[in-house]
């Protein structure tokens, strides 16, 4: 199952005005891992992970999922491995209902449309939102329009999931939902996050990125307990792994 892999080599990235934001990223995913991308705010989350589906081309380097080099020629056979949910579901939800959302990407895919309706409500029922349907996505809560824009990724069936903030903007009881449902999912999984307790909660493995470049990449709990090093990435250690200030009792993690 090697259009799973996600492989990432030297990897530099500047916007069109020259500002710099990779500066040589080299890593290796491989199949069914669920990987978080840490980082302060500028690190380069959002730009790594716009590589990940031909969003951005680099600079330099290379990128390849599974046997194909990112190209031109490939981005459209890359575009159905790697399922993308964009930082903002605005960038991402623009049909007049949820549906038509949703069944956007099967339909270009050009499959049958019993399939697509099929597909439809497989994801949203997946995410919660099957009674969405009708509904205009412009006038959906912050959560809500989160579960769609998962939706919408779920029902291209990737091999590979990227989510760029999924948590942002949750309210606890919408992102408790998220990480289950998240926890569920059996592909390969890239998540940028700001939110250090859903990496501990869903991802083995943890990059920190810092000013464009990777200073960290092992086991995420390794990671979390070396205080020096978040502190010089601009990270706060997870609340699960801080002592209580109330009663005075350290975290067990
Ligand atoms: N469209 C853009 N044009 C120019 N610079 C950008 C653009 N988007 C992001 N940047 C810059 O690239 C760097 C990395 O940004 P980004 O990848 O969005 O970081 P993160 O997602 O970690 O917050 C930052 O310095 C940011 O200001
Ligand atoms: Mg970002």
């Amino acid at each position: 199952m090697s259009h799973h892999i996600v492989e990432v080599k030297d990897l530099k990235y500047s916007y069109p005005d020259g500002t710099p934001a990779l500066d040589g990223i080299s890593f290796l995913i491989t199949h069914g891992e669920s990987v978080a991308v840490v980082g302060s705010n500028g690190a380069g989350k959002s730009t790594l992970l716009h590589h990940l589906n031909g969003y951005l081309t680099p600079t330099s380097g290379m990128v390849r999922i599974g046997d194909l080099p990112l190209s031109k020629s490939t981005v459209q056979a890359v575009r159905r491995s790697v399922g993308m949910v964009f930082q903002d579901p605005d960038d991402q939800l623009f049909m007049p209902t949820v549906a038509d959302d949703v069944a956007f990407g099967p339909l270009n895919l050009g499959l049958p449309l019993e399939e697509v309706n099929d597909r439809v409500d497989r994801a949203l029922t997946t995410v919660g939102a099957l009674h969405l349907k009708n509904r205009p996505p412009y006038k959906l809560s912050g959560g809500e329009k989160r579960s769609v824009a998962i939706a919408s990724t779920l029902s291209m069936s990737p091999d590979i999931l990227v989510m760029d903030e999924p948590s942002a903007n949750l309210d606890p009881q919408a992102r408790r939902r998220l990480i289950e449902l998240l926890s569920t999912f059996t592909h390969t999984k890239i998540i940028a996050t700001h939110d250090l307790d859903m990496a501990l909660d869903l991802c083995d493995r943890t990059i920190i990125l810092h000013g464009g470049l990777i200073t960290a990449d092992g086991p995420t709990l390794d990671i979390f307990r070396d205080s020096a090093l978040l502190r010089r990435s601009h990270l706060e250690k997870p609340l699960s792994m801080q002592g209580c200030p109330a009663c005075g009792s350290m975290a067990v993690k």
